[in-house]
């Protein structure tokens, strides 16, 4: 069975609903098994053995995710970004599971132009990116059955994201200040936890790091009009909202983030074959599920 861990998060909520509908056996928690106690995460795994269950994959989508809050709550984010990381991959190896382990695009500096592989050298330039950054070397020494997937700019239906507060904003707002020289690849949670699936439905796993996002690539301020464009589109939108472009040092933020996040995904797509979405056509599927479920913003 697979334990899913943080089954309460943006892409914790996205994975557990597509495990029910698949019918895949899964148990998940999120704070009440807290990853940063190794003894509660015994007792937990315990609890399940004694139900004669083997669990043989550990997924983790628990993380302390504030970037900004991170900068003064740095141990409370280490706790959770790196000994948390690190209860699971030894758990993962005395129970002989494999653990996938969800990253991020913040371990990279962000100073370049071109797509980072998996191979480049980090720097993370903020505290959740250098957190993020120890938890994946730990899971990698640690459990050598584990995959660690990178991913950014996450979006979905579970949770606060760039999207939804778009949206809200574009309909309360006459005009809206976006950054337009931060570029990365926006990434539906949907699309990410279908991949997840797909890699743990595999006759054969290749372990190691793996990047994944939607394909393409966009500054916050494009990613902003292509979400008026199409919220206009499906009627979400009513108001009219000019988006302006403006330098991220006009938007002055707590932690520092990478200018040019964009992740190749070259390994991914040649290991597990995968096809991706590009990020305009998984945006329109989205807007397109928040319509047809007349969801209130
Ligand atoms: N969101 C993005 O744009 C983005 C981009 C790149 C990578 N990622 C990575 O993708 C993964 C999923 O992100 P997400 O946006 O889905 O995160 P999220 O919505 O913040 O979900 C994380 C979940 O973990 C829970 N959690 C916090 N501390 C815990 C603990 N000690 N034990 C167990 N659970 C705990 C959180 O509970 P509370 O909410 O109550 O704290 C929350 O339910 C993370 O690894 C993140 O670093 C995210």
């Amino acid at each position: 069975m697979i334990w899913l861990v943080g089954n309460k998060g943006m892409l914790g909520r996205e994975l557990e609903l597509l495990l029910k509908e698949k019918s895949i056996d899964f148990v998940g928690t999120d704070k009440e098994v807290s990853i940063t106690d190794l003894n509660i995460l015994y007792e937990f795994s315990d609890s399940i053995t004694k139900k004669n269950k083997k669990i043989r994959w550990i997924i983790n989508c628990a993380a302390y995710t504030m970037v900004d809050k991170a900068e003064d709550e740095t141990s409370l984010c280490y706790d959770i970004n790196v000994f948390g990381p690190q209860n699971l991959a030894k758990l993962a190896c005395d129970l002989d599971a494999s653990l996938i382990h969800i990253s991020t695009d913040y371990v990279f500096s962000g100073d370049t132009d071109s797509p980072y592989s998996e191979e480049n050298p980090k720097a993370p330039c903020c505290v959740y990116g250098s957190s993020k950054s120890e938890g994946e070397d730990l899971v990698l020494s640690l459990c050598k059955n584990s995959l660690i997937i990178r991913t950014a700019w996450l979006y979905g239906r579970y949770g606060h994201n760039f999207v939804y507060t778009m949206l809200k904003l574009m309909n309360q707002k006459d005009h809206l200040n976006v950054v337009d020289d931060q570029v990365g690849s926006p990434t539906w949670t949907k699309d990410l936890a279908n991949v997840i699936i797909t890699i743990i439905s595999k006759a054969e796993i290749h372990y190691g790091i793996y990047h994944y996002t939607n394909e393409g690539q966009c500054s916050w301020f494009e990613f902003s009009k292509e979400i008026y464009r199409l919220g206009v589109t499906y009627g979400i939108i009513k108001n009219q909202c000019e988006i302006r472009p403006i330098k991220t040092s006009e938007y002055k933020t707590k932690a520092k983030r990478p200018l040019y996040s964009v992740l190749s995904k070259e390994k991914i797509k040649r290991v597990y074959r995968i096809d991706i979405p590009h990020w305009k056509l998984s945006l329109q599927k989205f807007l397109e599920e928040i319509k047809r479920d007349g969801e209130v913003l």
